[in-house]
């Protein structure tokens, strides 16, 4: 069991949570983690200057996931991190723990077992980036559940990219091409009936998942446990006197993140440039 977090109280300094991806991705899990902690702050890092990260090799997701705790810690006095990108978390978190023992690390995962919760046709579609799916993490994960359900995972080159560009037609084509390769959706026995988003930036294409799958099919992200989760290992709460306070910077163009986070999270202030 995990201890609970401290009492809040006003007398502690409050420290933001930093959280990061490799654009605007995580952004998806933002919204979860201000809906549950709905009184603390947050620094968002957008690292779209070195994104995507899904088809990189490990040194360079090690590298940037390194650079950004780094900042976080020297210059936003984080509490904690949330990697809001399957993809780092894949190929970092056991070493950014390692290097922070006293900081609360949470990191996202394919949401395979609340899929295996929920599929009544035991056939599972998870899409996510090559570095995830290819991932020791990943395969342990799988290997470990695979006695329970048909598992069919697919990378998808571009997709993550594509949403981060907000580029509609390719967005389409990109779901609609690696849906196709899957094989068949839907409720028969055969079919897959739940599919996991395994990227964080696939939640901002929902839609499109919607209307090429239609409304039965179930679609898992990991925004809300992940949510919950940070909530447990926090180690103070921050008091509930003020509405906590959000910062979004990027080491690219800042005007995808500027939309995003408008159009999804009704953030309006403006995306802060940071040379990384
Ligand atoms: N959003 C990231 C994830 O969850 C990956 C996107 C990318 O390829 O950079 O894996």
């Amino acid at each position: 069991m995990p201890s609970p977090p401290s009492t809040p109280t006003s007398a502690a300094p409050k420290r933001p949570i930093g959280v990061f991806d490799s654009g605007l991705g995580g952004l998806s899990v933002l919204r979860a983690l201000r809906a549950e902690l709905p009184f603390e702050d947050f620094v968002y890092v957008s690292d779209s200057g070195h994104a995507p990260y899904g088809e990189r090799d490990d040194c360079f997701v090690i590298e940037r996931a390194h650079v950004i705790t780094q900042y976080l810690l020297a210059q936003h006095q984080i509490k904690a991190l949330v990697m809001a990108c399957n993809t780092a978390t894949a190929a970092t978190i056991h070493l950014l723990r390692a290097q922070h023992p006293t900081l609360p690390i949470i990191g996202v995962e394919p949401a395979l077992k609340p899929a295996l919760a929920l599929s009544k046709t035991r056939r599972i579609g998870v899409m996510a980036t090559r570095g995830t799916l290819g991932s020791a993490k990943f395969q342990a994960l799988l290997a470990s559940l695979a006695d329970q359900a048909d598992f069919v995972c697919q990378p998808c080159d571009g997709l993550a990219y594509a949403i981060e560009h907000q580029d509609t037609p390719e967005i389409i084509a990109g779901v609609a091409r690696y849906t196709g390769l899957m094989g068949q959706f839907g409720l028969n026995s055969g079919d897959i009936d739940t599919l996991v988003l395994g990227c964080t930036h696939y939640p901002f294409a929902t839609q499109t998942f919607r209307n090429l799958l239609g409304p039965q099919v179930q679609l898992i992200d990991n925004g809300e446990p992940v949510a919950r989760q940070t909530r447990r290992v926090l180690p103070v709460l921050s008091a509930p006197d003020n509405p906590g306070q959000c910062r979004l910077l990027c080491t690219g163009d800042a005007s995808a993140l500027q939309q995003a986070a408008q159009r999804w999270l009704q953030l309006d202030d403006p995306v802060e440039t940071l040379k990384r």
